[in-house]
């Protein structure tokens, strides 16, 4: 499929999809929620990508659903056909997800980058929900995985003055995975995208699988899917790979069997 919104290219087992509208700072419209989803389900079936990289171009990673788009939709049309389809097929990605965010992440572009597994951020990156501005709120995630991520309290303020706060901040209410310069936004995302390809693919995605259970389920069934992956794991070639290396104090190398 030829993109008009995103950007998308393969490197060294990782895939990096670029946000491609910087002209209205990368709004999510339809055709790029569509194209987003296209793509990442397209990786999500390459055995040959290990981990997907998210980004934006320009000053955005992304500043929201497209108001523009969304200003003469109705309740039924919102509930209908509107884009939340292709959030929860995002979420149904199997393989890792970092987001790179370059610049504002506002909005659906905030709950896009929390769908994401990591989020290294840069500098100059801002995080907020200003959709209370609009007479909204969030919809895609915005008042659940911000609230699981930084508290009530917190989540409370973004939420409900719409006021976004700082990368720094953000690091530090536990809502980014890292934060640096800006101009190696990127390859930091990239280089932790490289070390995760690097890993066993199954012992990844079934880990990755297992830590988002402990958003949605109680603590003993969390520990009990856990139980149950880390058995499977045992199944596997790369499992007596990575065992033998060790002992044989010699890198593994794994083959996703
Ligand atoms: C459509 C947008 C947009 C958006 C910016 N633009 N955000 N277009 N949807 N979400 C467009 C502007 O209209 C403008 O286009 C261009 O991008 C540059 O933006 P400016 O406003 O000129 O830039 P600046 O003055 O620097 O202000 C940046 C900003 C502001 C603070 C981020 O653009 C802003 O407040 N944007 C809206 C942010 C927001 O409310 N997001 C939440 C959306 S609701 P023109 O053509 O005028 O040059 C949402 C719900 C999600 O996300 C629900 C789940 C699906």
């Amino acid at each position: 499929m030829a993109y008009q919104n995103i950007t998308a290219a393969t490197e060294d087992g990782v895939a990096v999809v670029t946000l491609n509208r910087p002209d209205v700072l990368n709004a999510l419209n339809q055709t790029t929620m569509n194209e987003l989803v296209d793509a990442c389900e397209g990786f999500d079936r390459d055995e040959a990508v290990r981990c997907i990289v998210i980004t934006g171009a320009g000053r955005a990673f992304a500043a929201g659903a497209d108001i523009k788009e969304m200003a003469g939709a109705s309740a039924p049309q919102m509930l209908a056909g509107y884009r939340f389809q292709q959030w929860e097929r995002i979420r149904k990605i199997t393989t890792p997800i970092i987001a790179a965010v370059n610049g504002l992440a506002l909005g659906g572009g905030c709950e896009l980058a929390m769908l994401c597994d990591i989020i290294v951020a840069s500098e100059t990156a801002q995080f907020g929900q200003p959709e209370i501005n609009l007479g909204i709120m969030p919809g895609a995630g915005g008042t659940q995985r911000l609230t699981r991520a930084i508290g009530k309290y917190r989540a409370m303020e973004m939420v409900l003055t719409g006021r976004p706060i700082p990368a720094r901040q953000a690091e530090a209410w536990g809502l980014v995975t890292k934060v640096v310069p800006p101009e190696v936004v990127l390859d930091e995302a990239k280089g932790m995208a490289r070390e995760i390809a690097g890993k066993a693919p199954v012992a990844v995605r079934l880990a990755k699988e297992s830590v988002l259970k402990a958003f949605d389920t109680h603590l003993e069934g969390g520990l009990d899917f856990e139980r149950k992956c880390f058995y499977l794991l045992f199944a596997t070639e790369d499992r007596a790979e990575g065992i033998s290396a060790f002992l044989e104090k010699r890198k593994a190398i794994f083959k996703g069997r």
